[in-house]
């Protein structure tokens, strides 16, 4: 079993490290004029137009940001016009932008580099409008391509080592990388993308889904090899990184499933050609699942382990706890006017923001995610930050205690120079109000889940990433995404963060744009 021999993982990670050094000695140049297309594009298949009304669930962001559980009233199935919706709020084209000599289309979550690598597919029972199959989503037309007939769920549950979301779900959804659309810019760090990509894509669908009152789960155990034959994925150029099965209830699929021909599909090439990166390569297989029964012992293994014990006394560090929210205080746009607002800020004003609205902030992103890898109030990631302008709260360096709702002082001080040197020396991180970054116990995870806990390390906190995009878009407030100096990031929070592992980093602030325009 490859996945338990976990030297692969920090081989990767500690080879895709930034350092000063690295940036240095290895600059890399973006070759445009062989740039890939953003797109997974299919040349012989039909398109399925879904429906391009987009209505309002009338549900607020904040709310339908931190909905966990399904509701009691629940419809278990989704029709053509929701699943419409949700692929949209998750992948859908929201913006475009003209300049000289093209045009850049904008979706609904953010994505490292704009280069959207990400894909969605997704595989169904008969539904009311839509006939079982395996079906493609194209953003570029905003439709579906069936790339099989029939019912093919039993391929998937039976993938997913019999995972109970996924056996009675209707319609899974089914997420995978093409590594060129992003490794272009990003070379082996790309596999890092994955799933930096693809969390703030989920965070998107299970707004989407419980604003729906669909119940969402995230599933990130299953075998690669399985999932990857199903979709006709070509395994040395993409894979299949996480599945979110969507409603409940149904029929359960019959087994076995049709057999399996191996699809031959044209797609349009990227580019003029590829660039090969065996490093993601041979992270994605040594964190592969080989068969079901490994699936299953995985998530047994994932679920026995215990929850680290956290140090309730404060070590003589000043605690802040967060504000409760008032009803009156909250926002109430939708989650639909939010995602199709949310954008990258640009430019942060240096302005502070309330403590009301960063307590909103952590609280409603962090309030869970249903997934086969995090049992209840369990979280892999922990976050710190770096408070620049916070009324009401001294600048300096923190650590977010989710089990008491506090912040613990590290460090005071103004920190803006050096959070922009950590942020790889971007103005974003040093003009913003608050840096939130994720750092992961990689040991501890590791030796639980093997090498796939990196992909759940990485996936987790950019699920919760895409949440406070969402949250500060939600508030009228400006996010960003970046990439960071992993060791230093270290060792700024360190002691405290010693020994621990960076995964994601969002800023948060208040955008020029907004400011100055109101
Ligand atoms: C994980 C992640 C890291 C990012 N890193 C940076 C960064 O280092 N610098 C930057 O200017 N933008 C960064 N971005 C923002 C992307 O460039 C932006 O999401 C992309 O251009 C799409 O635009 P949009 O978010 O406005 O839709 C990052 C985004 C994500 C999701």
């Amino acid at each position: 079993m490859k996945n338990r021999q976990i030297d692969a993982a920090w081989i990767y990670h500690n080879g895709t490290k930034h350092s000063y050094q690295s940036i240095r000695d290895n600059p890399h140049y973006l070759d445009f004029d062989n740039q890939p297309v953003p797109f997974k594009i299919y040349t012989e298949l039909e398109p399925i137009a879904l429906p391009a009304h987009l209505s309002s669930s009338g549900m607020p962001s904040l709310s339908a940001i931190s909905a966990l559980a399904a509701p009691p009233d629940r419809k278990p199935s989704p029709t053509n016009q929701t699943l419409a919706e949700i692929l949209f709020l998750g992948a859908g084209i929201t913006r475009r932008r003209k300049y000289p000599g093209g045009e850049m289309l904008f979706r609904a979550a953010a994505c490292t580099g704009a280069l959207y690598h990400v894909d969605l597919y997704l595989v169904c029972a008969d539904l009311e409008d839509i006939p079982a199959g395996v079906y493609h989503f194209s953003p570029h037309d905003f439709a579906l391509r069936r790339l099989r007939q029939g019912d093919f769920r039993g391929v998937v549950a039976q993938a997913s080592g019999a995972e109970p979301s996924v056996v009675e779900a209707p319609v899974v959804l089914l997420c995978a990388s093409t590594f060129w659309r992003n490794a272009w810019k990003y070379r082996a760090r790309a596999y890092r993308h994955c799933y930096w990509d693809n969390g703030t894509i989920i965070a998107n669908l299970l707004a989407a889904a419980a604003a729906r009152e669909l119940p969402a789960k995230v599933v990130i155990g299953f075998v690669d090899a399985a999932i990857s034959e199903l979709l006709g994925l070509d395994p040395e150029r993409e894979a299949p990184l996480s599945l979110v099965s969507l409603g409940c209830g149904a029929a359960q699929p019959a087994l076995p499933s049709p057999s399996l021909i191996p699809l031959v599909l044209q797609t349009q090439p990227l580019s003029k050609r590829e660039v090969d990166y065996p490093a993601i390569r041979a992270m994605h297989e040594d964190s592969s699942l080989e068969s079901a029964d490994e699936v299953v012992q995985w998530r047994a293994a994932s679920a026995s382990l215990n929850h680290v014990q956290e140090d309730r006394s404060t070590n003589g560090r000043r605690r802040v706890f967060l504000q409760a929210p008032s009803d009156v205080d909250m926002p109430s746009d939708t989650i639909e006017e939010v995602i199709v607002r949310r954008g990258s800020t640009r430019q942060f004003a240096r302005e502070a923001i309330s403590f009301g609205q960063l307590s909103a902030l952590l609280s409603r992103a962090t309030r869970g995610i249903l997934a086969d890898f995090l049992g209840a109030d369990e979280a892999l990631n922990q976050l710190y930050l770096i408070v620049h302008a916070v009324d009401d709260l001294a600048p300096g360096a923190y650590v977010y205690r989710q089990d008491l709702h506090a912040l613990e002082l590290l460090r005071e001080g103004d920190f803006r120079r050096q959070a922009g040197d950590l942020g790889l020396g971007q103005d974003i991180p040093a003009d913003c109000s608050v840096n939130i970054y994720f750092l992961a116990d990689l040991d501890r995870i590791l030796a639980r889940f093997g090498n796939r806990g990196y992909r759940a390390a990485q996936l987790e906190a950019s699920i919760i990433g895409g949440k406070l995009y969402l949250a500060a878009y939600a508030q009228a407030l400006g996010a960003s995404g970046l990439t960071f100096f992993d060791d230093d990031v270290t060792e700024f929070f360190s002691p405290h963060a010693a020994g621990k592992s960076v995964m994601f980093l969002i800023a948060v602030g208040k955008s020029v744009k907004r400011t100055s325009q109101p």
